[in-house]
């Protein structure tokens, strides 16, 4: 896996948004996009630039269960706050949170993702080592599914609502096999609260118990992450990965 250390969430999201830059012009048409407080320095960059996704795909990796697409906390809502608005695709697909039929729902997305194969897939990590909503005990083979949140997941997620009892406890999410079929995966994670999954993913062993690592299985990946985020890999890693845009970890 290739790793970039930043001095700060900026730069690396400065470096993260010229990546995209090179896919679009080589041709990437099929984009994986995440939510969350870590993409919103890459999305405010793209909204600015003078890129065109009007004949891209867009594919999110989850939604939350029982929020329909114009409540604020939906990702719906947010990936249109953030992106589509300034820079709408040619279609761009989520989970949607009020499936009746939830089956036929994870069906439906399964299909969207084989019919149009991602790329690229953006993924930011959770404090616990998910990625999309896929909890630690995920298996590697699973496709879109619905998935029961943990209650580390709840606490770390109350931060966008008014009150912990008003953040979903379910959701549905791209399963790891979904986003590990995508071409090449970008991940970013910013902050210290990362630090102990960056470091389970890089040095621990491939586990279910921590589904970020599960992406040493796949040939294409780059990670972009902040100092604080970077902090609890061994030395001699971060010592082979000097800071970029400022000085040397010590
Ligand atoms: C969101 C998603 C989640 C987040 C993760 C980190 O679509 O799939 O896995 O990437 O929970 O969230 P933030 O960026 O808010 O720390």
């Amino acid at each position: 896996m290739n790793l970039h250390i930043f001095k700060n969430a900026q730069d690396a999201s400065q470096a993260v948004y010229e990546q995209y830059r090179d896919r679009l012009e080589k041709g990437a048409h099929v984009l994986g996009l995440a939510t969350g407080s870590t993409p919103e320095g890459l999305y405010e960059l793209l909204s600015q630039s003078d890129l065109d996704f009007s004949d891209l795909y867009s594919i999110n990796l989850d939604e939350y269960y029982g929020l329909a697409s114009d409540h604020p906390q939906s990702y719906a809502y947010f990936m249109n706050q953030h992106l589509f608005r300034h820079k709408p695709f040619k279609a761009s697909f989520l989970p949607n949170g009020l499936a009746q039929d939830i089956e036929a729902e994870l069906e439906r997305y399964n299909q969207i993702i084989q019919n149009h194969p991602i790329d690229l897939q953006l993924l930011g990590v959770g404090n616990n080592g998910h990625i999309g909503f896929n909890e630690p005990g995920t298996p590697k083979d699973s496709l879109t599914h619905y998935v029961q949140l943990t209650e580390e997941t709840i606490d770390a997620n109350q931060r966008f609502f008014n009150h912990r009892d008003e953040v979903p406890s379910t959701a549905i999410s791209m399963g790891i096999a979904s986003i590990l079929s995508a071409k090449e995966i970008i991940v970013m994670a910013f902050g210290p609260q990362k630090a102990w999954a960056i470091a389970q993913a890089f040095e621990g062993p491939v586990s279910e118990q921590v589904p970020l690592s599960f992406l040493q299985t796949h040939p294409r990946v780059t990670f972009y992450l902040d100092q604080a985020a970077a902090s609890q890999l061994s030395r001699e890693l971060r010592q082979a990965h000097p800071l970029e845009g400022g000085e040397s970890l010590s």
